[in-house]
């Protein structure tokens, strides 16, 4: 590999997703994993296999469907981790073990109450039992950005020496500043005796705002992998964004002088793939892929740019996706059409079945909707991909009226588990109706976190997607729904989050400190 490459991990489906209620299904994890593949990411992490049954199932299942990109899974410094991941990996074209242990006096003092002997100990057996299982390892000093040079010297000679290929400084809880980060990195890499036989990683946590600034600044002083998510999702104030550290290293190749293997133009779906997944939108003022991103508002902006683009845009719109928004189908397209457009988007559905209930549904949309875009085609079939919860409840029939100066009230009809129960409900608007009516038969007793409607193109005529975040007893759930009737789409995006609730199963956090 050339050394003037950069490789790109991206850690959406694990660091991305311990994001407080950004978990995603199997499902979900394997289109997002897709439009990763598609975009050429080199690394995908898929998850922590040890963490749940329906981590390690995804971890399993990405790493059986993606070919062209490496499928990393997490594990601690412990054989069991190591062993869980080595087996959901065991299909994959090229899998990935990404070990790791803290390495800052305070967590060696207080979270794992270990010694650093003990600690580098660790770390090589840990190394050595996944270079026996496989073959590409990966080692992260965890805290590395509050750890001594000293022992960080230490430890990443010794896991060098134990077969680790990989070496991932993460600076875990965003404390970095851009120099001095550099310096670490440049530190590293010419005190380690054995550095060269390692590729050096960064992965840089946003709670200062400075992870992209970090990351780069690591990468001016010799680091060659970056570790970053779509939209910067992440824990807390979350991760370096894929989309800023790749578009920065493309603008700005006559400073930085690397490359990566990204192709740019598939940046914004995915990005809108990740928010409509995880209901987390994007801010309009989001560089690359915000609303905002490429809008100029000034007059003195708009004319410099129609006479000519690179007064006021550093990068075009184009390259990263912008623009590609073209009317697709219309209420004549016929199935051969609809296919090859949903495979051009790299939407490939389970089997005819699936396609035929697609088509149906694209005929009745085109009956409401002139235009139909790539985005309404993707939350067409998002159903037909699959969510994984069986539909314990479904909606059958829903009338709601709201009239100025009344109380809104709605009707609902539910299918729970192919038998009708009707009722009505009052509620301070339409949709606190619905969902009162709803939960007059589901009685879930969840709680609602986050309720969001999202246009999915422009004009009034545009489906709304909606997103419903439910919690009950620590589990929290994402559900979705998209309809030209946002009371639908509403309706929609409750029942499935109820319906993955149902569908139970917990998970371990990663950072747990039993090591
Ligand atoms: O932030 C962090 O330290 C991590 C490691 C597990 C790589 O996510
Ligand atoms: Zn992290």
């Amino acid at each position: 590999m050339s050394n003037d490459r950069v490789i790109i991990f991206d850690t959406t489906l694990r660091d991305g997703e311990q994001s407080p209620g950004a978990s995603m299904t199997k499902e979900e994890k394997l289109r997002i994993a897709k439009a990763l593949e598609r975009m050429r990411v080199d690394v995908i992490e898929a998850g922590f296999a040890i963490a749940s049954p329906g981590d390690f199932e995804a971890v399993k299942a990405v790493a059986e469907a993606i070919k062209d990109s490496a499928v990393c899974s997490l594990a601690r410094a412990l054989d069991a981790d190591i062993e869980r991941a080595a087996e959901a990996l065991k299909n994959a074209n090229s899998g990935r073990i990404h070990t790791f242990i803290a390495t800052s006096p305070i967590h060696m003092q207080y979270k794992l109450r270990m010694q650093p002997e003990q600690v580098i100990e660790q770390a090589v057996r840990a190394v050595k039992k996944a270079r026996s299982l496989c073959a590409d390892v990966e080692f992260s000093c965890e805290d590395a950005g509050r750890s001594e040079i000293d022992f960080l010297c230490r430890i990443i000679e010794a896991a060098i020496d134990a077969g680790a290929r990989t070496i991932n400084i993460p600076d875990t809880v965003g404390y970095a500043i851009p120099h001095q980060y550099a310096d670490t990195l440049r530190q590293l890499l010419e005190r380690i005796p054995n550095a060269d036989q390692a590729v050096f990683s960064v992965h840089c946590h946003n709670d200062l705002g400075l992870a992209v600034a970090n990351s780069l600044a690591a990468v001016v002083a010799g680091a060659r992998q970056v570790e970053c998510t779509i939209n910067g999702l992440g824990e807390r104030a979350g991760n370096a964004a894929l989309e800023e550290i790749v578009m920065a290293i493309r603008t700005r190749k006559d400073l930085l002088g690397v490359y990566t293997n990204i192709e740019t133009e598939h940046i914004l779906s995915t990005s809108r793939l990740v928010s409509g997944i995880t209901g987390f939108p994007v801010q309009p003022n989001k560089a690359i892929v915000g609303a905002n991103a490429f809008a100029h508002e000034s007059g003195i902006h708009q004319d410099g740019v129609l006479k000519h683009r690179e007064t006021y845009e550093i990068m075009s719109a184009q390259s990263v996706g912008w623009n590609a928004n073209k009317m697709v189908m219309g209420k004549h397209s016929g199935r051969n059409a609809f296919r090859a457009r949903l495979e051009e988007l790299g939407i490939v559905l389970p089997g005819e079945a699936e396609l035929n209930a697609a088509f149906t549904r694209f005929k009745e949309l085109a009956d409401k909707k002139h235009e139909i875009f790539d985005e309404d085609l993707q939350a067409l079939v998002s159903d037909s991909l699959g969510e994984e919860a069986p539909e314990h409840f479904k909606l059958v029939f829903l009338e709601v009226a709201s009239r100025t100066g009344e109380v809104p009230h709605a009707e609902v009809v539910l299918s729970v588990d192919g038998v009708e129960q009707k009722v009505a409900a009052s509620g301070a608007g339409p949709v606190d109706a619905t969902f009162k009516a709803i939960e007059a038969i589901a009685r879930s007793q969840a709680n609602l976190q986050l309720y969001s409607v999202n246009a999915i193109t422009q004009g009034t005529d545009s489906q709304g997607e909606v997103t419903v975040r439910l919690e009950k007893g620590g589990r929290i759930v994402n559900g979705s729904g998209a309809d030209t009737d946002i009371l639908a789409a509403s309706a929609k995006a409750y029942l499935n989050a109820l319906n993955l609730m149902q569908a139970g199963g917990h998970k371990t956090h990663p950072q747990a400190a039993d090591v």
